[in-house]
């Protein structure tokens, strides 16, 4: 057992668990490997937040079946084996797959690892106990360059009705703050560049009298690295997070704040807790504060009972907003939600919207991107090849560049010299 290999569907939080799961391993004596046929131990981390998401991985477990070694073992957790319905029919359908786990005792790997490979026991075990206590954290083998997630807290309580993250990652549980402050301190002494604090809705993050907003104050640092945050709730983030953003040294010039919809009737329906008009209003404080700040969202369309007009409402805000990324989706039924009892669009009316959307978005980035020619911006160097120099701008956009003196983790002002898309080309000042 010397070889392991961990493939991740979904989110940065799954990202990141992964990264956990890989510190296990690797505690263990074992090694990464990104092949599965030369590996000894498989994992799958699994996502369940849409359908697609769900079918791609039973094609992929029917696809790692045929490639791996006969006695490799193969691990599936992660969100989708969170629930109890999906686990069970899973061992059903891949009777090859020897632990199943869900999300919250993905620390018990090892010990099923143990003792699969001494006694031949396959165990599933979708357990859950949400008590602070047992949060129990692995040090992460981490993948991410010159980026290190760290978890703020864990699970949901905001049930929106589409949503089956609150199922599966259960209520919120917020991390001692001395903990995270130490490990991002020591984050940074060991030389990353980026912190990006997780949580499904960190906006409410609290620990005793503390909030968000207190912890980024704590997290300020005279060393130079960026900080970063997701996911945050327009219901949630207050406006005092725009004046942080204006006086920091260390938070990114970026913001995702996801508005799903442009529709107050759909908003209602979705149980977000707030009106297109307060989003506005949360924007505009924000671009205040902070006039360079890039934004992005994530939009959904053909949600139940979507008429036309709601989804012109979405179109409007996107053109109102003028979000310098989006990412978009087609509403997908997950069972056990609410949303998935409602009355339901046809595939064609979503497909059609979904296009509309992207065109109208595509058009949108371009523009910006077009507008950042001639400006200055700095670029934190993530990966090089060769001279080519490839980052992000504080505001979030990709940027390349050729040098031949910058390295891995330098941050660099970099003049945007031409935009093809999106994608921004600049030279080194
Ligand atoms: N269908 C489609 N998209 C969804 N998301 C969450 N649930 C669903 C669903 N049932 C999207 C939301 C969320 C992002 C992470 O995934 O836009 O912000
Ligand atoms: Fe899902 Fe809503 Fe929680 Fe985000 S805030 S994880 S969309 S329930």
């Amino acid at each position: 057992m010397d070889k392991y290999c961990i493939q991740t569907y979904g989110c940065q939080m799954n990202v990141h668990e992964s990264e956990k799961i890989a510190g296990v391993l690797q505690a263990r004596g074992m090694t990464a490997c990104a092949d599965v046929a030369d590996a000894d131990v498989i994992v799958l981390n699994t996502c369940c937040v849409r359908e697609t998401a769900e079918t791609k991985i039973y094609g992929h477990l029917g696809r790692i079946k045929s490639a791996k070694k006969r006695d490799a073992v193969l691990i599936v957790c992660g969100c989708m084996t969170q629930r109890s319905e999906v686990a069970q029919s899973l061992v059903k359908r891949c009777p090859f797959v020897d632990i199943v786990l869900g999300t919250f005792n993905q620390s018990l790997i090892g010990d099923y690892l143990d003792r699969f490979i001494h006694t031949g026991v396959k165990t599933v075990d979708i357990w859950r106990s949400e008590k602070d206590g047992e949060l129990r954290d692995t040090p992460p083998a981490r993948t991410s360059g010159i980026n290190a997630w760290v978890n703020i807290m864990y699970g949901c309580n905001n049930f929106c009705t589409y949503c089956i993250v609150p199922y599966v990652r259960g209520r919120e549980r917020c991390r001692p703050i001395d903990d995270i402050i130490s490990d991002v301190d020591g984050l940074i002494s060991s030389g990353y560049k980026q912190i990006t604090l997780l949580g499904q809705n960190v906006n409410s993050y609290k620990w005793q009298d503390k909030k968000f907003v207190d912890l980024l104050k704590m997290l300020e640092s005279d060393k130079k690295y960026r900080l970063k945050f997701m996911t945050s709730h327009p219901k949630d983030i207050s406006i005092e997070l725009a004046d942080l953003f204006a006086r920091s040294n260390n938070l990114a010039h970026s913001l995702h704040l996801p508005v799903q919809s442009g529709s107050d009737r759909i908003l209602r329906e979705m149980n977000r807790h707030y009106t297109r008009d307060e989003y506005f209003r949360k924007i505009d404080a924000f671009r205040a504060a902070v006039p360079d700040i890039g934004l992005s969202s994530d939009i959904m369309v053909g949600f139940p009972t979507e008429t036309e007009d709601d989804f012109m409402q979405t179109l409007d805000l996107v053109d109102r907003v003028k979000y310098n990324n989006l990412f978009m989706f087609i509403y997908s039924r997950r069972s056990g939600t609410p949303a998935d009892k409602m009355p339901q669009l046809d595939y064609k009316t979503k497909q059609e919207r979904i296009d509309r959307l992207i065109k109208r978005q595509f058009e949108i980035s371009k523009a910006i991107a077009g507008d950042s020619v001639g400006k200055t911006c700095e670029v934190l160097v993530a990966e090089k090849t060769g001279s080519k120099c490839y980052g992000k701008a504080q505001n979030d956009a990709a940027v390349t560049f050729d040098n031949e003196t910058a390295t891995v983790g330098d941050f660099v002002q970099v003049k945007i010299t031409s935009a093809v898309n999106a994608n921004l080309k600049g030279e080194a000042i």
